[in-house]
């Protein structure tokens, strides 16, 4: 007898044109389109039902008609081009509704490159999904603060910067996804840690709840470079940069010999609205200086490491994770818009479905 076929419509987030400033939300749209529940066994398709995405900054550049990032899509397939109608992919944590893949059964949760929609289809070895094991914590903990943003922050601090004990650190957009873990850890190594970030609100979050041991608005400071000597009058030994731009020149002006910055994001340029970087390279190089890009996926030797430890961190409450979750598929262009005006605290998150 054959198998009657069980077709859904999945709405999904698409944009409309190429995005080259700030995006707004009438730059995407709704998708409706027909999906299949039906799939081959041994195919190795997987439906899964998506119930938290990760809203990032760096997808930006990629909806742009051109950006640097993207012609390094083939060591970073993150970085690819999306082109106006098509698919948007991005981390997020799923259950599987339909397997044709043995090693995914129905009821499975799943954590991996999902799409910006209600369902969406898995193809094993294109699409970089597994298993979830939620360790008795919640499902939005796997969209931030133990994946990308949480790791890109311990892999910076300790395998970037080598941050030891005592030294001096500072963290731009510090009440971000990545930034706030940044800080905590860096905190929880023994170190000193100042973080900026643009409302009276986050500071007092940073200084309070976080344990940060300074903070300071950056849309209220006039002078960068005097702002950053206040606060570390003995200089910085490690700079978690998230910002670029003026943020950075500020930063290089005040490090110590030997001071390391962690070039993790650079947000103050991706709209094209601010200036470009130009630290002063002769103080970078009589202060030796070590400025190192890095991206996330380099550290995956490490992220065992930083899973146990960070797990340690939630439980015993000595780490907070800090999440900003909307709720529906419609409320995605509102929150990624909201990154570039710092409308987030913390981890950005939309909730598609209830588990
Ligand atoms: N290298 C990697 O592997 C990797 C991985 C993940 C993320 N990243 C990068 O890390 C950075 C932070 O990402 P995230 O996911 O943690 O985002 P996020 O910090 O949660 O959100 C972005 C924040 O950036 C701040 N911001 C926006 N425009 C700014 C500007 N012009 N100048 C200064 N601050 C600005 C805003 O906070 P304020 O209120 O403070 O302005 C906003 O809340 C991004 O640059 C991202 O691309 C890199």
């Amino acid at each position: 007898m054959m198998e009657e076929a069980l077709i859904i419509t999945n709405r999904s987030i698409v944009i409309k044109t190429h995005i080259n400033g700030f995006p707004k939300e009438t730059d995407f749209e709704l998708k409706s389109e027909a999906l299949s529940l039906n799939v081959e066994p041994g195919s190795g398709h997987v439906i899964v039902k998506n119930l938290y995405l990760s809203i990032d900054p760096a997808q930006l550049n990629r909806m742009k008609s051109y950006s640097t990032s993207q012609s390094h899509h083939s060591i970073q397939a993150a970085a690819a081009a999306i082109a106006p109608g098509s698919e948007i992919r991005g981390h997020g944590v799923g259950k599987v509704v339909a397997s044709g893949d043995p090693e995914f059964q129905e009821g499975d949760l799943v954590a991996g490159e999902l799409t910006w929609g209600e369902y969406c289809l898995m193809k094993p070895g294109v699409f970089y999904f597994r298993k979830l094991d939620s360790m008795g914590l919640p499902l939005s903990c796997h969209v931030g603060t133990l994946a990308y943003g949480g790791m890109t922050a311990y892999a910076g601090l300790f395998e970037v910067c080598k941050v030891k004990k005592g030294e001096k650190v500072f963290v731009s957009a510090a009440a971000g996804s990545v930034g706030h873990i940044a800080g905590q850890l860096a905190k929880l190594h023994g170190c000193y840690v100042v973080g900026s970030a643009g409302t009276t609100e986050k500071v007092e979050l940073l200084k309070g709840k976080l344990g940060f041991d300074d903070a300071f608005n950056y849309k209220e400071e006039a002078d960068l470079k005097a702002t950053l000597r206040k606060h570390f009058p003995h200089g910085i030994d490690v700079y978690f940069d998230s910002v670029g731009g003026e943020m950075l020149e500020a930063a290089v002006a005040n490090m110590n010999l030997f001071g390391r910055v962690a070039a993790c994001g650079a947000i103050s340029e991706y709209t094209g609205s601010g200036r470009k970087a130009a630290p002063d390279m002769v103080e970078v190089i009589y202060r030796r200086i070590q400025i190192q890009g890095f991206l996330c996926p380099d550290f995956l030797s490490v992220h065992s490491d930083f899973i146990s430890a960070t797990c340690d961190h939630l439980r015993s409450e000595k780490m907070v994770s800090v999440e900003d979750i909307s709720t529906g598929l419609e409320s995605i262009p509102s929150s990624f818009a909201g990154l570039f005006h710092g409308s987030n605290i913390g981890k950005t998150i939309v909730q598609i479905a209830v588990e």
